[in-house]
């Protein structure tokens, strides 16, 4: 890993992503610029389709290179992480294996900072018998752990935590609240979505047993590429029921016979990998893990700092929590009328996004000083738009 400082970060590395000849980018929470070198790799893609045709041994070779990237940056072994297409696949297939209609331990707690797709498939669960408890913020926005503890117990079989809220830009401390989990005997998964790429994540330090994102943000990629990491000792005794073939001891032996999925975290992978996806996922990792993870935290931290000084001169009420260790690369802050808000910093050619009443300012390895500046400027003069 790239030591802190790394050269790798702001203008040294802004010319590989061409938005920022004409825009302020900064929406990485919806999605990554793009690269030069992700356009090289979908043309990668598409060249060898066209000289060779099917090239189903490199396409697997290819997913395997998906799984290592995945692996190291989130301090798992290769064995450990399935290559899906979505966090709903890897979420799904957790919840397939769990015996929810059977014996006591049949409730999942979520919070309330959830994706929308975390929540209904813990909804849905409620078909086979599944119990759900939302765990709510408090009125400062925050979920401290105290509210995780008063809902988990020796019921518990799922609990599921956000590492960086979509909506606030919370960030929860998923150590404890794994810890807690274990206290009762259940398992704990991280939505890290709004992480991965931004936050040196370390799964083994964290003590989670899943951890699940994908590529289409802070990775810098495309739609349709995500992973799942498994603690690898309870793969044993995890059967996902929601599989397929690329997810079977021998992926080319095309038995129909029985189920026999792989030994380890590949029996969470399912049917024939997103390859166009993959091309484009290896190759955005490949930015960050050049950067490194540590350097580009660090580097989102400054100007997050930068940020909200500036948004505190104009009197704006930031929603995200001011210590850096509960927020990550998203700074969130209250609007009258934030569709109007958005719409108007777009004529300023600058790009953010929108959640509740809250603009949504993310910032990422690209992002430089000038941006944090530019978006102040503006916010200065919409700040009839600002709580
Ligand atoms: C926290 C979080 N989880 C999950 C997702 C997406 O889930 P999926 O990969 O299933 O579309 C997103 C954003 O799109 C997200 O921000």
């Amino acid at each position: 890993m790239a030591a802190v400082g790394s050269a790798r970060v702001g203008t040294a590395i802004r010319g590989e992503f061409p938005i920022f000849e004409h825009t302020t980018y900064l929406n990485s929470c919806s999605q990554g610029a793009l690269s030069h070198r992700v356009r090289r790799a979908y043309e990668e893609y598409l060249d060898g389709w066209d000289a060779r045709g099917a090239e189903w041994e490199h396409w697997v070779e290819r997913a395997e290179a998906a799984r290592s990237s995945f692996a190291a940056l989130l301090g798992a072994r290769n064995e450990e992480v399935a290559v899906t297409t979505s966090v709903s696949q890897g979420v799904s297939g957790i919840v397939s294996a769990l015996p929810l209609g059977r014996g006591e331990r049949r409730k999942i707690v979520i919070s309330e900072y959830e994706f929308p797709t975390v929540g209904q498939i813990a909804h849905a669960q409620e078909l086979r018998g599944a119990e759900v408890v939302h765990v709510l913020p408090d009125d400062d926005g925050t979920i401290p752990v105290e509210r995780f503890a008063e809902a988990i117990d020796d019921r518990t079989a799922l609990v599921c935590c956000t590492t960086v809220s979509y909506r606030t830009g919370n960030r929860q401390d998923v150590a404890a609240i794994a810890q807690l989990a274990h206290d009762h005997g259940a398992l704990c998964l991280a939505d890290s979505y709004q992480a991965v790429g931004a936050v040196d994540l370390d799964v083994h330090g964290l003590g989670v047993d899943f951890l699940t994102g994908g590529t289409v943000k802070y990775l810098l990629a495309s739609a349709g590429l995500g992973f799942l990491y498994v603690r690898g000792d309870l793969l044993p005794r995890l059967l996902p029921t929601q599989t397929g073939w690329f997810a079977d001891e021998d992926i080319f032996q095309m038995d129909i016979s029985d189920y026999s999925p792989a030994a380890d975290a590949r029996r969470f992978d399912a049917g024939t990998p997103p390859v166009p996806n993959i091309y484009a996922g290896v190759a955005g990792m490949s930015i960050v893990q050049d950067a490194g993870v540590e350097a580009v935290e660090a580097h989102i931290a400054g100007l997050a700092d930068r940020l909200i000084a500036g948004l505190d001169e104009l009197g704006a009420v930031t929603v995200t929590p001011r210590d850096p260790a509960r927020r990550g690369p998203l700074v969130c802050v209250r609007s009258t009328d934030v569709s109007r808000l958005v719409a108007e910093l777009a004529r300023e050619r600058i790009v953010a996004s929108q959640r509740d009443a809250n603009l949504r300012i993310s910032l990422h390895l690209y992002n430089i000083e000038e941006d944090v500046d530019h978006v102040l400027a503006a916010l200065r003069d919409l700040r009839h738009l600002l709580a």
